[in-house]
């Protein structure tokens, strides 16, 4: 069994709800990268993304996720393009048991539509179609990286994700 658990999937996929509520129940403690970010540079990732632009956010990402995966006893939850950057995948893969949170496009769609801090997703025409292109883009990295993949839709329970999650990884 690795030492922790990486959640990772697209911007609205539950990661950090279903991370913070496993890290409870297996009694580790829980980190949300972007947090962790925007706690060191005193400003949101809006802000971050606006201000010093999304490089900068990338270096910061890559960073952090270094930082806690290096740590014992944690889930860490990464944001939706972590997985973009190589050197992420393999710093999760070394230490963390990694999970793919699969929620649909329906699903993300409902769940990102009144977000105003997600900047790649701001003053976008057709939200849902972006939402597809983009998830396809990414979907072969999330599959790839991942150990498994719980799928998610807009009537999925969240108790019952961690719980699949929970099992699978005491089994790991
Ligand atoms: C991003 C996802 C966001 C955040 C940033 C970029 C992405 O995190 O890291 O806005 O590239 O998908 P969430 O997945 O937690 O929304």
């Amino acid at each position: 069994m690795k030492e922790n658990i990486a959640l990772i999937g697209f911007m609205g996929s539950g990661k950090t709800t279903v991370g913070r509520l496993l890290a409870k129940q297996l009694d580790m403690k829980f980190v949300d990268v972007d947090k962790v970010i925007a706690a060191q540079e005193k400003k949101s990732i809006s802000d971050i993304f606006q201000e010093n632009g999304e490089q900068y956010f990338r270096q910061k990402e890559r960073e952090i996720i270094l930082q806690e995966s290096t740590k014992n006893n944690v889930v860490i939850s990464t944001g939706g393009g972590a997985i973009i950057d190589n050197e992420n995948i393999k710093n999760l893969q070394n230490t963390c048991f990694i999970v793919y949170l699969d929620a649909d496009v329906h699903c993300i769609y409902d769940r990102v539509k009144n977000s105003k801090h997600r900047p790649l997703l701001q003053n976008i025409e057709n939200l849902e179609a972006h939402i597809s292109t983009l998830l396809e883009k990414r979907r072969f990295l999330y599959e790839f990286s991942s150990d498994y993949k719980v799928s998610i839709h807009l009537e999925s329970n969240l108790y019952d994700t961690v719980e699949e999650i929970k099992k699978i990884y005491i089994d790991s």
